[in-house]
């Protein structure tokens, strides 16, 4: 055992079991319950989060419907234990007994069906249940409407007695709005020796891990009750519209989050920010943009109106409007937009220009370079101050295989050309407006590949005089 800080009393060993087994029948999806996402992280991965960082020994999360799918979202961030028939949430936590058996200290057990829980509560919840001295501490809440949830039973001295679930509760009990919320600490022995006394004898036919606390109640063991200052943390998802709420309300405290931080979000109703962001200071973002992933953005940058960026790093004061960014890296006092789209693996260097109608692939973009207009720029590398001019393509793909285009420092390219690849425009170099590229163009050369103009003098007129 350990001594806290702070030494108000003695933290022992912390272990955590995530529920995360059920089908989720509610949500009437082919998608896992667990695995559907909130702000873009599925709800189970943000519990995980949450019990990082928390000083857990050892974390189990029960898998059993899509467990191949959770597993490769977890990760190694916690262990796991199958659960191979759904028998109920009591059989579910069973199911951790071969990696938790004889284990001493407090275990804390949370459905995977609440994302919006934050690690303050959970470590309220544990320092409560460990100054308490209690054998089972239940987070509870109190809902306006209660329908579908637990309901928690207390005594005439007030004292909890046990959790009665909807289906079973009768007329007088579902009045009560005190919810179990799902998450609880447990002396981690008597969890797993309780478990086994509990029997299927309701009105879902199912092993319920609430009647543990009735269970220890009755062998006259100390079940307390911790009522959470913060109910909306504590919403249960079981269907769509409760996955919606929890959406708007960790979406609202994202956002909140990042105006705290300096960052103004001129409408946050219309922001959607994924919960890895990162943001600096005096960055403004516009209405409608999705910004999501490991994405960082870094200090008087403007994003928006109606930006979507992913997985991607933006530099100090670089403007992205109107235009979707995705897996790449972009500069200091760059342009983008309105309406351009930088692809996976692009590296846009600091003071570039990529604007209109212009889309990048898999390319980079040195310093001060400028594509303002109408191009297609894919497997390329653009050196430092190369002009391209509006509408010029890289040819990359001859159906088979992708070619690269190499843009050399200081090179110009004219209007509407094809640049053909594999070639390369070496430093200083101009390509005349229209043409199409094969061969490598010569430092400081210009290179003309269009057909001669030919004028017909007096054309029209004689044209005129036959008809
Ligand atoms: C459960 C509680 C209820 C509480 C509510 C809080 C029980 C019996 N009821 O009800 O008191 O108010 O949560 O949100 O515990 N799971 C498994 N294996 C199973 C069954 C469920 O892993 O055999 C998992 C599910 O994937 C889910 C979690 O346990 O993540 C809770 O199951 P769910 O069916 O959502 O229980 P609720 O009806 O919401
Ligand atoms: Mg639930």
């Amino acid at each position: 055992m350990d001594e806290c800080v702070g030494g108000s009393h003695i933290m022992s060993n912390r272990y955590a079991v995530i529920l995360a087994a059920g089908k989720g029948t509610r949500m009437k999806s082919k998608l896992y319950k667990v695995l559907h996402p909130v702000c873009g992280k599925p709800m189970v991965e943000h519990i995980v989060d949450q019990l990082s960082n928390l000083d857990i020994d050892e974390i189990i999360t029960i898998i059993g419907h899509g467990s191949e799918m959770v597993k490769e979202k977890l990760g190694d961030r916690t262990k796991y234990a199958l659960q191979e028939e759904q028998l109920g949430t009591g059989h579910a936590v069973q199911m951790a007994e071969p990696h938790l058996k004889d284990k001493h200290g407090t275990t804390v057990v949370i459905t995977g069906d609440t994302p919006l829980l934050t690690r303050e509560t959970i470590n309220e919840l544990m320092e409560y249940h460990e100054k308490e001295q209690a054998q089972v501490t239940v987070l509870t809440s109190k809902f306006d409407d209660p329908t579908g949830y637990g309901r928690v039973i207390r005594n005439e001295h007030n004292e909890v007695e046990k959790i009665v679930e909807h289906k079973d509760a009768s007329e007088e009990e579902k009045l009560v709005n005190e919810i179990n919320t799902g998450v609880y600490c447990f002396d981690n022995e008597l969890l797993f020796d309780a478990l086994k006394n509990v029997s299927n004898d309701n009105a879902q036919g199912e092993y319920y891990l609430p009647d543990v606390l009735f269970i220890a109640k009755e062998r006259g063991l100390k079940v307390v009750a911790h009522t959470t200052t913060n109910p909306e943390e504590t919403i249960g998802i079981n269907d769509r519209v409760n996955l919606a709420k929890a959406e708007k309300i960790m979406k609202r405290r994202i956002n909140e989050q990042h105006m705290r931080n300096g960052v103004s979000i001129i409408d946050d109703e219309n922001t959607y920010i994924g919960p890895d962001v990162q943001i600096e200071s005096d960055v403004v973002i516009e209405p409608g943009c999705k910004i999501t992933g490991q994405t960082i953005i870094k200090a008087d940058s403007i994003i928006g109106p109606n930006s979507e960026v992913k997985d991607s790093e933006i530099g100090e004061n670089t403007v992205v409007k109107h235009s979707v960014v995705t897996e790449s890296k972009v500069g200091n006092n760059v342009n983008i937009g309105p309406f351009a789209h930088i692809r996976p693996a692009s590296d846009i260097g600091d003071d570039v220009k990529v604007g209109n109608f212009v889309e990048v692939k898999k390319s980079t973009i040195d310093t001060n370079s400028k594509v303002s207009h109408l191009s297609y720029i894919g497997d390329a590398e653009v050196g430092k101050d190369a002009n391209i001019g509006c509408g010029t393509i890289t040819v990359n793909y001859d159906g088979k295989n992708k070619h690269k285009t190499i843009i050399e420092d200081g090179a110009f390219i004219g209007c509407n050309s094809n640049l053909v690849a594999p070639v390369i425009v070496k430093k200083g170099a101009y390509v005349a407006a229209g043409s199409t590229i094969t061969k490598d163009v010569p430092e400081k050369a210009l290179s003309i590949a269009r057909s001669r103009q030919e004028n017909k003098e007096g054309y029209v007129e004689r044209l005129n005089k036959r008809q």
